[in-house]
């Protein structure tokens, strides 16, 4: 799909050949002197036009627009979160087939966080996961304008939010792929694709042999149950000098999750598919980046394998020797995310990072605490939880800090390894955390618990990309500040 920014006014976008103009108003419009703002004015002063988020007029052909329908949309405060609301459920009423050119108007002077939320509510409204169907519907909607008199104060984040559609319709197409269709040795095939000419981008793939040489125990105890052979994914985007730190982002790559031999229950199982959403993520911020060419280091890990049961499967009360050489007890074979995460953490610590952040679709309790709407954030590091927060904010896509106290660690003990890998269920989206803290005292650190975000159930599952927009805005934001301490 095509974005394209324009300076124009409300009577000029009207005068744009389109199949649906919408006309977003905000509770302070004012309209200008022009018959079409004026027109627009009456309606909201009838009534007939709430601006309340998320209320439509449809019209059908207006003799001042050369759109084939006009929709005048209300935003509200004009704030992301109500422009959001209400593109969204402009988009649900105007989408069709015969939809291919959208105009969206700004009846007011944009903000720029405005426009990152209606280009992405665009976005989404239109994205469709076609791949393994077998006759795919072309995608009908082909250009979209945005228009607004301030078009030159706003173009920087214009290209951000275009930028990061770009990376999270990459994370979706991944995460949604069924586990047959993203493999391991896939997802680090579509990690090469990202390694192009002039992306800055490099990809290197470890095998088997390579983790076994590394003595990564734990990751090695996760995909030893499976047929498919595990791959552990390094990707480098390099926009600095080579002298400058880089950020580690590390994702979690279950490719298929059935629990092993802690096997998890039927329903729903197949949603075990986007256990790798955490390492789409990562993808989708690394496409984001071949875009947006900001002047920072960023390494991306991805430990991938499946989480299967055969023969030579791990078994609970196994103890399995670690990178960073601790020992751990794995008492539920469920609990297999952060096995394969302690070891991409301790292999972070060569790249000396400024900061890691792992994301993991980590714990179902995580979505008993926080739902679908914000992803849980843990650090010991206030900087940094504070800069991923205020990234989440500005890219309208939520985390809530959730705690670190050392007593939630405590149900890791165990009489016959370092630590078990897993706690009581109290709290359990906690004690994973307090698992990881236990890999990651060498730099700061932060981990994403996505398991609540990354894809929604139900009639419209699918994954939702994120929290790629939250990384790429925290990145970009890296360029003018770091975190010291841990
Ligand atoms: N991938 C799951 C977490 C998950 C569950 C995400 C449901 C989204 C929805 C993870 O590997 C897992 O199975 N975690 C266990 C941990 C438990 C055994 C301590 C869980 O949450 O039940
Ligand atoms: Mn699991
Ligand atoms: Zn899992």
């Amino acid at each position: 799909m095509n974005f394209e920014l324009k300076p124009l006014s409300l009577l000029e976008a009207a005068t744009e050949k389109c199949d649906a103009l919408l006309v977003l108003v905000t509770d302070t419009f004012k309209p200008a002197k022009d018959g079409f703002s004026a027109f627009v004015g009456r309606a909201i002063k009838d009534g007939d036009a709430p601006t309340k988020a998320g209320k439509i007029l449809p019209i059908y052909k207006h003799a001042m627009a050369q759109a084939t329908r006009v929709l005048i949309v209300g935003v509200g405060d004009g704030s992301a979160k109500q422009v959001r609301t209400g593109v969204a459920a402009a988009m649900a009423s105007a989408k069709s087939d015969k939809l291919k050119r959208l105009v969206l108007a700004f009846a007011s002077p944009v903000l720029a966080p405005c426009v990152r939320a209606a280009v992405s509510a665009v976005a989404d409204a239109s994205y469709s996961y076609t791949t393994t169907k077998s006759k795919p519907e072309a995608l009908a909607l082909q250009s979209v304008l945005l228009a607004t008199t301030n078009a030159a104060e706003v173009q920087a984040d214009f290209g951000r939010a275009v930028a990061v559609v770009a990376g999270v319709e990459l994370a979706k197409e991944w995460a949604n792929r069924p586990a047959n269709h993203a493999t391991p040795t896939l997802l680090a095939k579509a990690a090469q694709g990202l390694a192009t000419k002039g992306s800055k981008i490099t990809c290197e793939v470890l095998g088997p042999k390579e983790v076994t040489t590394l003595g990564m125990g734990a990751f090695l105890a996760v995909a030893q149950g499976s047929e498919e052979p595990l791959r552990f994914i390094v990707l480098k985007y390099q926009g600095a000098a080579k002298s400058a730190v880089p950020t580690v982002l590390v994702g979690k790559g279950i490719t298929f999750d059935s629990g092993g031999i802690s096997i998890k229950p039927a329903a729903e199982m197949d949603e075990m598919k986007f256990d790798m959403s955490g390492a789409a993520s990562v993808l989708g911020v690394f496409r984001s980046l071949a875009e947006l060419k900001p002047a920072i280091n960023v390494v991306g890990l991805i430990p991938s394998c499946e989480n299967l049961i055969n023969g030579r499967a791990v078994k609970p009360g196994d103890v399995v020797t670690s990178m960073s050489g601790q020992t751990i007890e794995i008492l539920n074979t469920d609990a297999e995310g952060r096995l394969v995460l302690c070891d991409a953490l301790t292999y972070a610590e060569r790249f000396k990072p400024q900061a890691v952040v792992d994301i993991a679709t980590l714990t179902g309790a995580c979505v008993v605490a926080l739902g679908s709407v914000r992803s849980g954030l843990f650090s010991p590091n206030e900087a940094l939880a504070s800069a991923l927060l205020t990234a989440g904010e500005t890219a309208q896509d939520l985390c809530w800090q959730m705690p670190l106290d050392d007593e939630y660690g405590e149900g890791l003990k165990t009489s016959f390894a370092d630590m078990a890998n897993v706690a009581g269920r109290a709290g359990g989206a906690v004690s994973a955390a307090k698992y990881l803290q236990r890999f990651t005292g060498k730099y700061p650190w932060a981990h994403l618990d996505i398991a609540g975000t990354a894809w929604k159930s139900g009639a419209s599952k699918g994954a939702t990309g994120r929290p790629v927009g939250l990384l790429v805005e925290y990145l970009l934001a890296t360029g003018t500040a770091t975190h010291a301490g841990k």
